[in-house]
C-alpha cells in the first residue's frame, strides 16, 4: 500500500489524511456560515489533484466556485425504473408498508415487460393493474387503495420535477473517469431544483449509491478510493425516512467501503444523522457550532462525544471555533482514528484561484441527450397504445 495522502489546513497545524482511509467515510459538520461549504470545496480539488474523481451534487449552487481541476457537468442526470430499488422509491414517496408492497408488484411486473423505465412507465402498469381488479386480485398483494395512493403520489412526484431524473439512465461506471494526466474528474450534479423535494434528491443519491452497490467490484482497502461522492445537506436524506430505509442507507454505507467509495457527507449538526451512520462516517471535520438554547448544546455535546478525546475540553473547542478553523480527526494508516486537532481551513480566495477555468470535456458528455429523447418517444408510443397491449402482456405473463 502506498500511503498516500493530502494535507488538511493552512499555517503551522496541518492534519494528514490517508487515502487509503478515505473509505471510512467523512462527515463535515458546523452551523451555517461557519466554513463548511469551504472546507468542501477545499477537500474535493485536493482530492482531484491527487486522483481521486468525484462526484458532487450541487444543491444549493454554491459549488462552482471549484478550480483549478477537471470538471464535468452532468445535465441532464436521469435515473431508469429498472435500475432503482422499488423500496427506496418507496421511502421516497413516502409509502406505507401496505403501498410499498403493491409498489414491489408494479415493479415486478413493469421489469417483465422490459422497457420501463420512466415515470410513465411506472405508471402504465399501476393503472393498469387499478382499472383490472381481477388481475390485481391474482397478482397477490395489490391493494386498489394502494395504487390510487401510488398513482397520485406518483403525479406529485412527476410535478416536483421527477419528470425530468428518469429516462435513460446515466451510467455510474463513468463516475470513476480520470482526466488525461491522471487528476480525478470533478463531475458537477446541478442539483438545485432538487433542494425543493428532499425526496427528489434523496432518490437521486440513493440511485447513484445502489448503482455503485452492485456494479463496483468488491476491492477491499485500495490505495486511494474509485471515487468520492458527496451528500451535502445530508439531513435531507433522513427528514422523511422510516427506519428500514435509514437500516438500507446504514447498510450501504457499510458495503460501499469495500467497494472502493468514500462517502463525504456534510450537515450542520452530527446530530443531524442517525447514530448508526455517525459510527460508520470516521473522518471528521467539525466546524464552530452554536449553543444558544438547550438543543444547540445538545448538538455540541453529540459532536464532542463522537469525536476521539484530545485531552481538552471539546465541548468548548467547537463552540469557540472561527469561521474557517474546524476540529479535524482522520483516520490513519493503521485504521485509527487520530487525536482530533484545530486547523484553518485554506480561505476560499486560495481556493478559486488555484488554477484557470475547469476544464469541460466536450467530447464525452455526461449523459446522451438524443438517447434520451429516443426513449421518451418509446414510452409515448407505450402510453398511445394505451393499457391494451400491455394488458395483453401482463395476462400472458400471469398465466404463463
Ligand atoms: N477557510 C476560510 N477562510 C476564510 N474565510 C472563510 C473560510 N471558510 C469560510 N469563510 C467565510 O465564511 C463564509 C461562509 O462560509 P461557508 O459558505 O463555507 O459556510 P457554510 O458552513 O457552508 O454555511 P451554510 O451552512 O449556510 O451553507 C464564506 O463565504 C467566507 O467568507
Ligand atoms: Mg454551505
Amino acid at each position: 500500500m502506498r500511503n498516500e495522502s493530502i494535507s488538511i489546513g493552512v499555517g503551522s497545524r496541518v492534519a494528514r489524511l490517508p487515502l487509503s482511509r478515505l473509505n471510512r467515510h467523512m462527515l463535515i459538520t458546523g452551523a451555517t456560515g461557519s466554513g463548511k461549504t469551504v472546507s468542501l470545496i477545499g477537500m474535493v480539488e485536493r482530492l482531484a489533484q491527487a486522483g481521486v474523481p468525484v462526484f458532487l451534487p450541487d444543491v444549493k449552487g454554491d459549488l462552482a466556485a471549484i478550480g483549478g481541476v477537471p470538471c464535468r457537468r452532468l445535465e441532464p442526470f436521469r435515473m431508469s425504473a429498472d435500475l432503482l430499488d422499488p423500496a427506496t422509491v418507496s421511502a421516497a414517496l413516502g409509502l406505507s408498508a401496505t403501498q410499498a408492497a403493491t409498489l414491489e408488484i408494479v415493479w415486478s411486473v413493469g421489469m417483465r415487460l422490459g422497457s420501463f423505465k420512466s415515470l410513465d412507465d411506472v405508471r402504465s402498469v399501476a393503472r393498469t393493474l387499478e382499472s383490472n381488479a381481477s388481475l390485481a386480485a391474482d397478482l397477490g398483494r395489490v391493494s386498489p387503495v394502494s395504487l390510487s395512493v401510488i398513482l397520485r403520489a406518483l403525479l406529485a412526484f412527476e410535478r416536483s420535477g421527477g419528470r425530468a431524473l428518469f429516462g435513460e439512465p446515466f451510467d455510474v461506471a463513468r463516475l470513476v473517469d480520470l482526466a488525461a494526466d491522471g487528476r480525478g474528474l470533478v463531475n458537477v450534479f446541478p442539483a438545485a431544483a432538487l433542494i425543493s423535494s428532499p425526496s427528489l434528491y434523496a432518490l437521486a443519491l440513493l440511485y447513484v449509491l445502489d448503482e455503485m452497490t452492485t456494479r463496483f467490484p468488491e476491492c477491499g482497502d485500495l490505495d486511494r478510493p474509485r471515487v468520492a461522492v458527496v451528500i451535502d445537506e445530508a439531513h435531507l436524506l433522513f427528514e422523511e425516512s422510516t427506519p428500514e430505509t435509514v437500516r438500507a442507507i446504514v447498510r450501504k454505507v457499510r458495503l460501499l467501503r469495500s467497494k472502493g467509495v468514500a462517502l463525504i457527507f456534510a450537515s450542520q449538526s452530527p446530530g443531524d444523522l442517525p447514530t448508526e451512520l455517525l459510527a460508520q462516517l470516521a473522518n471528521r471535520v467539525q466546524h464552530r457550532l452554536g449553543a444558544a438554547s438547550a438543543a444547540d448544546l445538545r448538538a455540541v455535546k453529540i459532536a464532542a462525544e463522537t469525536l476521539p478525546p484530545n485531552g481538552s475540553d471539546l465541548v468548548a473547542t467547537i463552540k469557540g471555533l472561527a469561521i474557517g478553523c474546524a476540529l479535524v480527526s482522520f483516520v490513519d494508516p493503521a485504521g485509527v482514528p487520530s487525536v482530533p486537532i484545530v486547523v484553518q481551513m485554506p480561505p476560499p480566495s486560495a481556493v478559486a484561484t488555484s488554477e484557470a477555468v475547469p476544464l469541460i470535456d466536450p467530447a464525452t458528455p455526461a449523459t446522451g441527450d438524443t438517447v434520451a429523447g429516443r426513449h421518451d418517444f418509446a414510452a409515448g408510443l407505450v402510453i398511445i397504445g394505451g393499457a391494451l397491449a400491455l394488458l395483453a402482456k401482463i395476462v400472458a405473463w400471469s398465466i404463463g
